[in-house]
């Protein structure tokens, strides 16, 4: 994975050729107009994770709308958030011998085989939103995506704020929400947030449960309704995302007790209807990972195509927000 030691800048050089078979949902979004810069028009092979949430229907639709506003023919597949449907899919982008190919990876292991085809056969790969982890940096050449174990970072800083503001004093005993199994936003925000939480609060904060809810509103109402069975004394909920957040206010509901107040709550992303939740008193606060990158990417594709160098990691810039800002910012969401 990319940490901020290594900040590296990377060369490229680019070409294509021949390979295997195909999975999952596909789709070919093409336009007729050649980029910029007389260079031929560019074919991008993408594999998204899924639609497991507001978040990535963002995202998904920022990409396809950048490729379509920068004259690049898009080949897009949905992975339904199974590893080997991206495999395959990528498989498939190095037969149909795209330009580039961009994934954002559901898990952070297990690519090196499928990124040495595509270093064969001298693909270039660029990863969006997630990192991996490899034994051979060579194999992407840049990550554009957020920093999420800062994200950990400024929840449970901004934890510290809800927490003054609501008048808690005492221990605090915290449910957590974690993404994907083993992706990596879900190592990493939880990474982040422990490390705030083993520096500053290692007498008074207490994680009681911390299990996966799959990035999903089903998987946070359901998780968030066995904490409550096992631990009904949560002072806090912290969710790795918006949309368990919104499905664990459901279960808290449903458990009598009133969400944003009872327990309170901090979420990432900051997503419409996460801000919707937080201005109806619902969510404390949201740490924003932002998704639309589409734009930054098809820069990046450009340069990698053309063989310039890019940064390795090409970060995004965020916010953060508490509830009382939420009214005034909701009109003004893109996402
Ligand atoms: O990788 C980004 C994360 O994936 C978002 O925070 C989450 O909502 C999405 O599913």
């Amino acid at each position: 994975m990319l940490n901020r030691r290594n900040f590296l800048t990377a060369a490229v050089g680019v070409a294509a050729a021949g390979g295997l078979a195909a999975c999952a949902k596909e789709d070919d979004s093409s336009s007729s107009s050649s980029s910029e810069g007389g260079s031929k028009a560019i074919t991008l092979g993408f594999s998204q994770v899924g639609s497991e949430s507001g978040w990535r229907s963002a995202n998904t639709d920022s990409v396809k709308e950048a490729a379509k506003e920068a004259g690049y023919t898009l080949k897009f597949s949905d992975a339904q958030q199974k590893q080997e449907n991206q495999i395959s899919a990528i498989r498939s982008f190095i037969a149909q011998k795209v330009d580039v190919i961009a994934f954002s990876p559901v898990v952070v292991t297990g690519w090196d085989a499928v990124l040495k085809e595509a270093k064969a056969k001298k693909i270039p790969v660029v990863l969006t939103d997630r990192s991996v982890e490899t034994s051979d940096e060579s194999l992407f050449v840049t990550l554009v995506g957020s920093d999420f174990t800062d994200e950990g970072r400024r929840a449970a800083k901004i934890l510290e704020k809800v927490l003054e503001k609501a008048g808690h004093k005492g221990p605090v005993k915290i449910a957590q929400l974690e993404g994907t199994t083993g992706a990596a936003p879900a190592i990493e925000r939880a990474k982040g947030f422990k490390e705030v939480m083993d520096a500053d609060h290692k007498d008074d904060w207490k994680i009681v449960v911390s299990q996966t809810g799959d990035f999903t509103r089903a998987g946070g109402k359901q998780v968030m309704a066995a904490f409550l069975q096992s631990n009904p004394d949560i002072d806090v909920l912290f969710a790795h995302n918006d949309d368990m957040g919104i499905g664990a206010i459901q279960a808290i509901e449903a458990a009598g007790k009133k969400p944003g107040k009872d327990i309170l709550i901090v979420t990432v992303d900051g997503v419409k209807d996460g801000f919707v939740a937080m201005s109806e008193g619902k969510i404390n606060a949201i740490v924003e990972c932002n998704p639309l990158l589409g734009p930054q990417l098809m820069e990046v594709v450009k340069k990698v195509k053309d063989g310039e160098t890019v940064e390795r990691w090409i970060k995004t810039k965020e916010s953060d927000f508490m509830q009382d800002q939420a009214k005034e910012a909701l009109p003004t969401r893109k996402y």
